[in-house]
């Protein structure tokens, strides 16, 4: 069961649920180094930042991507969930874990690991601005066509992908796949049940 027979799969722990690899491990890293280039020279003489992560998903993006930056940075951990119907995301947020820091007058960048519909990020946005940082910038790994509609400005994004549920590199299935270290597809059996 867990042996892919897909070549273009690497052999990883969940083997041949895994459908595609959409994203590389390399080429995630290749990116994530760019995009940390590009944000390290934005920051360089703006003082401390703080890189808010959203659990879980954004974790092992925020992990790379906080040791590829040539500048020093903080990290915050923040835990949110949305009421009601968790198929599509609502727009109406609970926080379950706050920031253990007062933002005010410091340079804040939410490190997100993907936007679908962006309403989430909308709301994630209203409240941080509303504790004054000095600034509020978003970089985000991967972004889906439906955040057009959010209208949110993003200081990078990764990659844009197609409208299709992804997995790995911290985006899970009913908290499994966070572990692989690319972006795939599952195959439709995986979902039938
Ligand atoms: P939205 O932008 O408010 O619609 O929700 C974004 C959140 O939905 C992300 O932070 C993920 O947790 C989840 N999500 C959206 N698309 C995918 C996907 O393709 N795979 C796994 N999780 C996803
Ligand atoms: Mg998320």
């Amino acid at each position: 069961m867990h042996d892919s027979k897909d070549f273009n799969v690497p052999a990883n722990p969940y083997g041949s649920d895994v459908e595609a690899v959409l994203i590389s491990e390399e080429q995630i890293a290749a990116r994530i180094q760019e995009m940390a280039d590009a944000v390290s020279e934005r920051y360089r003489d703006s003082g401390d930042l703080i890189l808010v992560c959203v659990l879980k998903g954004a974790v092992f993006f925020l992990s790379d991507f906080a040791r590829a930056l040539s500048i020093p940075s903080q990290q915050e951990f923040m835990a949110v969930s949305s009421y009601g119907n968790a198929a599509s995301s609502s727009g109406v947020v609970r926080i379950l874990k706050d920031l253990d820091r007062d933002i005010e007058g410091k340079h804040v960048l939410i490190v997100e690991d993907i936007i679908d519909s962006g309403l989430t990020l909308s709301w994630l946005i209203r409240n941080l601005e509303g504790r004054r940082p000095a600034s509020l910038e978003v970089v985000s790994l991967l972004r889906k066509p439906e955040v057009v509609k959010a209208d949110i400005d993003l200081l990078e994004v990764g990659f844009d992908i197609p409208h299709e549920f992804v997995v790995g590199y911290g985006l899970d299935y009913a908290e499994n796949y966070r572990d692989l270290p690319f972006v795939g597809t599952l195959k439709p059996e995986i979902y039938a049940d």
